[in-house]
């Protein structure tokens, strides 16, 4: 987000940030990107913000309410109404946010979507399980980094799967697609795609946040102009078509079948996370936070699109709980493979692992490019199985 800032402010915006961080715990280097800064207490209470910045920001001239952030997009499409300003309105949005809406829409379009249905019950979920026929998969309608969601391949599971689901209160139950799952990421003008990317991810979420001890490895498609993912990027332009985009990031995830069959997944109107957008940027050697607000500010994309490498991202994840206390591997690494290494963050000896369900981050990354795309994911494979992160309880 603090890069996002310094993009706009680059590109000649005058920057109003909203956030609930204490004014004095912004870091320097984020501040001087601002003309001014409101802390909400609650970011999160939609009513609340909107009526916050509507009087914060009176006498003032508003171009833009912009947020790259799942859950912030509606608030600012709620402003962009409440101010009457250019974007997407919160309509659009809802088509973004909203899973079910979102495959409505994209199956109405004519797009291959995933059979699904809108459950709020048990009883509501088992008579959708027995139409639909396992497996399938149930998932919170409005969730994020594959929380909460379960493949299902009987009764029996899925009664398991809902008696871990207590608390949510509104589900997606579908079909169970199978195949390899890619992303199709665009910045917009107008709908259109001044910038598209495909990743692959190795293995799919739901399995990377499943088992612990797999280091995930997601890569962006440096030739995009291959037979495997042209049925892809097809569908993903379509998306953006029946859902009415507009100006901004959107990050989707379609999945192909072993027939070759490409199905819609999910989308948001907003970057993907945990680094893609520096994945892209490797990718094509570009700086896309300041071409994101070049396009939202000014509806034009400068930057070179070709494409030069496959980049690939390395998620480790520590053995052992508590405090990293060693890292195997990664000095042979760096002395075999460092010209290949464009960023090594693992989380230095010392540091409180982190939670690899709440965040894909887990205990750190690697950044690996090659312009051959067998050879960017072995050397991500490489990364994967010979180093290793060790913690322990102090
Ligand atoms: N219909 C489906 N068929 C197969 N896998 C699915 C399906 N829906 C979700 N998944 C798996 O679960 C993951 C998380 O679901 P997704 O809809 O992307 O929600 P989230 O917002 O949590 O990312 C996906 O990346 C995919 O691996
Ligand atoms: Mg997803």
């Amino acid at each position: 987000m603090q890069q996002y800032t310094r993009g706009l402010a680059e590109v000649g915006a005058t920057v109003y940030g909203v956030g609930d961080t204490h004014p004095s715990q912004l870091p320097a280097s984020l501040k001087r990107y601002l003309a001014d800064y409101l802390r909400v207490p609650k970011l999160l209470d939609e009513d609340d913000v909107v009526n916050r910045v509507h009087a914060w920001m009176r006498g003032r001239e508003v171009d833009r309410v912009l947020a790259n952030w799942e859950v912030m997009v509606l608030t600012a499409a709620r402003l962009r109404e409440r101010f009457g300003v250019h974007g997407m309105s919160v309509d659009a949005v809802r088509g973004f946010r909203d899973k079910q809406l979102m495959k409505e829409r994209v199956a109405a379009a004519g797009l291959r979507v995933p059979k699904a249905v809108r459950v709020r019950t048990t009883t509501e979920t088992r008579e959708a399980a027995a139409v639909l026929g396992f497996p399938l998969v149930i998932k919170p309608i409005s969730g994020a980094g594959s929380a909460d969601t379960y493949r299902v391949d009987s009764p029996q599971e899925l009664d398991q799967a809902l008696a871990r689901m207590n608390h949510v209160s509104e589900a997606s139950l579908e079909e169970f697609i199978e195949g390899d799952e890619f992303t199709y990421d665009t910045v917009c003008i107008n709908g259109v795609p001044a910038f598209e990317n495909v990743a692959q991810y190795l293995p799919k979420p739901l399995i990377a946040r499943s088992v612990e001890s797999i280091s995930p490895i997601i890569t962006t498609v440096r030739d995009m102009d291959q037979p495997a993912i042209r049925a892809g990027i097809k569908l993903g332009r379509g998306v953006l078509q029946a859902l009415g985009m507009g100006e901004g990031f959107t990050h989707m995830e379609w999945f192909r079948k072993p027939d070759g069959e490409v199905v819609f997944g999910e989308i948001g109107c907003r970057p993907g996370g945990a680094h893609l957008v520096d994945q892209m940027n490797y990718t094509c050697d570009i700086d896309l936070f300041r071409e994101w607000a070049r396009a939202v500010c000014w509806g034009r994309f400068d930057a070179p699109t070709k494409r030069k490498w496959n980049v690939s991202i390395v998620f480790k994840r520590a053995k052992g709980q508590g405090r990293i206390t060693k890292i195997v591997g990664l000095t042979e690494f760096i002395r075999d493979y460092g010209e290949h290494v464009v960023e090594s963050r693992l989380l230095p000896v010392g540091t409180q692992r982190r939670n690899w369900k709440h965040t894909l981050l887990s205990d750190g990354f690697l950044i690996v490019r090659h312009p051959d795309w067998n050879t960017a994911n072995k050397l991500a494979e490489i990364a994967a199985n010979d180093i290793t992160m060790y913690a322990e309880q102090s």
